[in-house]
């Protein structure tokens, strides 16, 4: 699949306020700070489309890029950030479970995780409950460029062992490492190519 245009569309908190154009929509869902706006950035080849930050939490709201006028990349508040109060962080949960739950045009869920961190119990049971709803799932494991060698090659097994599974796509928003294939694997998704 080829990016010609991406445009930011909407900064939604409920259901009413998410686009009703119908185009499907492929969500980027992951832990704080994982990097799923900077994935955005650089499939799209665009900086600072996705607003991002080196402290976790930035990604308030859920925003919808629409992608060559075709389909939406979602990209949701982070989940499992500590360091916010807690009436904020069940606020940003509700707003993630409402989307999750109740959108029909999801064609595809991107798992965002750090190449550095074994998945714990909220991504294997986020990972379960997504494959178990039935949209297709892709795991991306980003920021790979901060391990070497084979530091990197026993961290990729230790995930894939964690959540059970073959082929994730190994990724570096910096690098741009894992961006064909990546975008190759969402063509199929939305049986695009
Ligand atoms: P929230 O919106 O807070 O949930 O975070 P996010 O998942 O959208 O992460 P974001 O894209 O804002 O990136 C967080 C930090 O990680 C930023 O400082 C990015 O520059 C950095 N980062 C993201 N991806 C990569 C990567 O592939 N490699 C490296 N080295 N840094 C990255
Ligand atoms: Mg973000």
């Amino acid at each position: 699949m080829k990016i010609k245009t991406a445009e930011f569309i909407i900064s939604a908190v409920r259901k009413k306020d998410y686009p009703k154009d119908g185009l499907p929509e492929v969500v980027l869902i992951g832990r704080s700070n994982v990097g799923k706006s900077s994935l955005i950035n650089t499939l799209v080849n665009r900086k600072g489309l996705a607003k991002t930050s080196s402290s976790p939490g930035k990604t308030r709201t859920i925003n919808f890029y629409r992608i060559n006028g075709e389909f939406f990349f979602v990209d949701l508040p982070g989940f499992g950030y500590a360091k916010v109060p807690q009436s904020v962080r069940l606020s940003w949960e509700k707003m993630i479970e409402e989307y999750l739950e109740g959108r029909a045009e999801v064609r595809c869920a991107v798992i965002v995780l750090d190449a550095r961190r074994t998945p714990g119990d909220a991504e294997t049971r986020l990972y379960r409950w997504l494959e178990g709803s039935g949209v297709p799932v892709i795991t991306v494991i980003t920021k790979t460029d901060k391990l070497s060698g084979n530091k990197l090659t026993k961290s990729l097994r230790d995930i894939k062992k964690a959540l059970g599974i073959k082929d994730p796509v190994a990724f570096s928003a910096v690098k741009g490492h894992g961006k064909h294939i990546l975008l190759k694997r969402l063509g199929e998704a939305l049986g695009a190519g």
